[in-house]
């Protein structure tokens, strides 16, 4: 499975892609105004540092506005993913921007039906949003799922990016599901790393190799 990190905060990425573990990074108006910066500024900052895939959002509401914008984001760097939402506009603006070569991925999806309606409009990512789901007492890991199942079926290429991680658990759940790709904040990324086993069992042995004066270097 594919890490993206769900942030445009630059020193978070350049962190986590030291270490290998950004595969590419998704934004979106909410995140942008977070950074504080000037979303076109940001962006390229953003692609120099990283060579896959990233998203950025477009923020009209119409067809022919959002495909003006996509084309302008697209022109910051090749490795721009243009981010349309999952409405009737969006999906029309899909249809252009991927028939022009360009990646696009389709946000804001809460279900297989509308996942089904990205594909055929050849999006490149399909979002589905598992916190926001899980917010309103619904089943966002259902829903990974339900497209992973769909998209198999058919062998849709598009990608499952699943979205609105907000634990852990989540991206190893969404790795058993077969999500292509999972984008989550940088800290749920290294919150990862913890086990109460593992500080409990690293003590001991910090504890013991200074009883037995182990020295190596
Ligand atoms: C995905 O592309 C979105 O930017 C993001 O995952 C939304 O997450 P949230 O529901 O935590 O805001």
């Amino acid at each position: 499975m594919k890490f993206f990190v769900d942030t445009a905060d630059i020193e978070a990425i350049r962190e986590l892609n030291e270490l290998g573990m950004v595969d590419g990074v998704t934004t979106n108006p909410s995140l942008i105004l977070k950074s504080g910066r000037d979303i076109l500024e940001v962006t390229k900052e953003i692609c120099d540092i990283v060579t896959g895939p990233v998203s950025a959002e477009v923020i009209a509401l119409e067809a022919e506005d959002m495909i003006s914008e996509g084309r302008r984001l697209a022109e910051i760097a090749d490795n721009i993913v243009v981010k349309v939402p999952l409405t009737w506009d969006g999906l029309k603006a899909c249809k252009t921007l991927t028939d022009e070569g360009r990646m696009v991925n389709v946000t804001l999806c809460f279900s297989a039906n509308q996942a089904l309606l990205a594909a055929k409009a050849g999006a490149t990512f399909i979002s589905p949003f598992i916190g926001r789901l899980d917010d309103i007492n619904l089943d966002g890991l259902q829903l990974i799922s339900d497209i992973r199942e769909i998209y198999d079926n058919y062998g849709y290429e598009t990608q499952v990016l699943a979205a609105s991680i907000r634990t852990a658990n989540h991206m190893s759940d969404c790795a058993k599901l077969g999500a292509d790709v999972a984008t989550a904040p940088p800290g749920v990324i290294k919150a990862m790393v913890n086990h109460v086993l593992t500080d409990k069992g690293l003590d001991a042995f910090v504890a013991d190799a200074k009883k037995a004066g182990i020295k190596i270097v």
